[in-house]
C-alpha cells in the first residue's frame, strides 16, 4: 500500500474510549491525562489513551488520534486528523500538521514541523491525502521541517535544523537542507 495516501491505520488500540470535550471544558476532568497543563484547547474528536501528560498552551484539532503514554510539551499544536502512537515525546512548540503518523516510540523535538501540503498554495488533487510518516523509534532534531508526503524509516534521526524532502528510509544521521544521510 501507498502510505502516503489514505486513512488513518486500522486495528490501531487508542487504549481507553474517546472522552470527548469542547473548548472550555477542562482537560483535567479527563481521567485519562495524567497532567495537564493550563489553557489546553481541545477541539471535538480528539482522541487519546492513558497516562497521556500534555504541557501549557497545547492545542489539539479536531480529527488527532493519540495513543497512551505521549508526553507533548508546551506550545504544541496539532491541525486537523493525525495519528501520535504509544509512547510519543513531542517537545516544545512542535506542530503536527494533519495527515502526519506519527509511529510508537518517536521523538520529536522542539519546534519541529510537519507539513501537510507540498506546495505553499495547496493544489487540489495534487496535494489532498498526503501522508507524513514517522516510523517506530525515529527521532527528529528541533526545528526540522518534514516536506509534506516524505516517511521517515525506523529509527532513524534527523539532525537539527535538517529539511527532509525525500524518503529517509534507511538507518542512520541525516543532516542539512535538503537532509542527507551524515552516517
Ligand atoms: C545530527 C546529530 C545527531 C549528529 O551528531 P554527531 O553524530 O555527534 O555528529 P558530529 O557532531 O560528530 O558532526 C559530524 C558532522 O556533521 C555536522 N552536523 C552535525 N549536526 C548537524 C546538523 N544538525 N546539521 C548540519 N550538519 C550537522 C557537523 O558539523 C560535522 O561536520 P564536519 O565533519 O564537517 O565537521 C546532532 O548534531 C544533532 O543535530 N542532534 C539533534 C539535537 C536535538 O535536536 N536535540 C533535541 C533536544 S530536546
Amino acid at each position: 500500500m501507498d502510505n502516503r495516501r489514505g486513512g488513518f491505520p486500522s486495528g490501531t488500540d487508542h487504549g481507553k474510549p474517546p472522552h470527548l470535550f469542547g473548548v472550555g471544558e477542562s482537560p483535567l476532568d479527563n481521567p485519562y491525562f495524567e497532567t495537564c497543563g493550563n489553557f489546553v484547547i481541545v477541539e471535538k474528536d480528539v482522541q487519546w489513551g492513558a497516562d497521556c501528560k500534555v504541557g501549557h498552551f497545547v492545542v489539539l484539532k479536531s480529527g488527532t488520534r493519540m495513543g497512551s503514554r505521549i508526553w507533548m510539551a508546551d506550545y504544541v499544536c496539532t491541525t486537523g486528523p493525525c495519528w501520535i502512537g504509544d509512547d510519543v515525546n513531542i517537545r516544545t512548540g512542535a506542530i503536527i500538521s494533519r495527515g502526519t503518523f506519527i509511529e510508537p516510540g518517536v521523538f520529536i523535538g522542539p519546534g519541529v514541523i510537519t507539513n501537510h501540503t507540498k506546495h505553499v498554495l495547496s493544489v487540489k488533487g495534487k496535494d489532498e491525502g498526503l501522508r507524513t510518516v514517522i516510523q517506530a523509534g525515529a527521532v527528529i532534531g528541533s526545528g526540522a521541517k518534514l516536506v509534506a508526503g516524505v516517511t521517515i524509516g525506523p529509527n532513524v534521526i534527523i539532525g537539527a535544523g535538517a529539511v527532509v524532502t525525500r524518503d529517509l528510509l534507511k538507518e542512520g544521521i541525516y543532516v542539512g537542507n535538503p537532509a542527507r544521510r551524515l552516517k
